[in-house]
């Protein structure tokens, strides 16, 4: 087994697997209402041959696979999805990011199938905003999945919010006044350039020192130590074990640590969610002039190669820096 090391000395441990790019909701910092750019169905992959993209990932010291979007709960065979991987000799341990609308039917059997831990998506607690933020109705939705998940024992259940100015801004405290009445881990994301949209400027987005500065008006923030590989910076709050985090993409980037690899719904891999190149597998799995032990092979050469292209850093902060060609939902978040 040859691991997952690239040419910084960085060890890749962490698989982020897209399900679809297909979404029930229209986030505007993620698509536009009208979006129609949809990957062909025929370019996605089977549940086959995800099954083993992901068994040669583990082979090669992948310990963790979240699955994501789009919205990953729109894939029919999500739960055999789940229920498959767990399955796996030396299974991963698996995550997956919802929008949450569908979590009411499915945080049970996912659940049972062995999902470890879940990540829900909310931005605002006002239905009209949430309409207004996603083009759907649907916030009765995701209150009633984030319940479900609860009562499926899905701790920690960990809640995404992105912040806009002007739209949702003001919410901070409040969010995070909900999140500890009701047990949920809140996870403040910066706004990153990633949007089919075009909308991210720079001037509008709120930053991490923003979110921190408003959230210290009301609470006593602690940093948690030990961050290890992961996003997010931890406070724990007035002096309890509770924690909210920060995720400061843009402004505090933390590639130095990062330990991440990401498969596109259609087959690609890729070393970053901003880097502009991407490496073919679905070729290889549906070469007809190889058999499945020779694919196998040249799978893992092609992790290999994706690791090794990685750069440090995702350059946002640069003056020549170019936005992904793909949007968030087609590369998965
Ligand atoms: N910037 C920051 N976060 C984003 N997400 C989607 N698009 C963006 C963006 N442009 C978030 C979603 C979800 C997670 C998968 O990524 O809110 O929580
Ligand atoms: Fe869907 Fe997630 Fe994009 Fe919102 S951010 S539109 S929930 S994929």
């Amino acid at each position: 087994m040859s691991k997952l090391i690239d040419t910084y000395g960085r060890e890749h441990r962490n698989l982020r697997v897209s399900l679809t790019d297909r979404c029930s909701l229209r986030c505007t910092y993620c698509m536009p209402n009208d979006f129609a750019a949809w990957i062909p169905n025929d370019d996605l992959l089977t549940t086959n041959e995800l099954l083993t993209v992901i068994e040669v990932a583990v082979e090669q010291g992948i310990n963790e696979v979240r699955l994501t979007g789009g919205e990953p709960l729109l894939r029919p065979d999500i739960v055999e999805i789940v229920d498959r991987i767990a399955g796996l000799a030396n299974a991963p341990r698996l995550t997956l990011t919802t929008n949450g609308l569908k979590l009411k039917e499915l945080a049970q059997p996912l659940a049972k199938a062995g999902l470890n831990r879940i990540n829900i998506s909310l931005d605002t607690l006002s239905r009209e905003r949430f309409k207004k933020l996603t083009y759907r109705d649907r916030f009765d939705d995701v209150i009633e999945g984030l319940d479900a998940a609860k009562a499926a024992g899905l701790f920690p259940i960990k809640v995404n919010t992105v912040l806009l100015k002007g739209i949702n801004d003001d919410e901070a405290p409040a969010l995070l006044e909900w999140a500890l009445k009701n047990e949920f881990a809140l996870r403040f994301i910066e706004q990153m350039p990633l949007d089919a949209g075009g909308i991210w400027d720079r001037a509008t987005m709120v930053t991490a020192d923003e979110i921190y500065a408003d959230l210290s008006t009301h609470y006593e923030l602690t940093p948690v130590d030990g961050r290890g590989s992961a996003p997010a910076e931890e406070f724990y709050i007035n002096g309890t074990q509770a924690t909210v985090g920060i995720i400061g993409s843009v402004t505090r980037p933390f590639c130095g640590a990062c330990d991440r690899l990401r498969l596109t719904s259609d087959g690609q891999l890729r070393s970053c969610l901003f880097s502009n190149e991407e490496v073919d597998v679905r070729k290889v799995l549906r070469d007809e002039n190889k058999d499945e032990a020779a694919k196998r092979v040249e799978i893992a050469a092609r992790f290999q190669k994706t690791v090794i292209s990685k750069l440090p850093g995702h350059g946002i902060n640069d003056p020549s820096f170019i936005a992904p060609l793909r949007p968030m939902s087609a590369i998965g978040g």
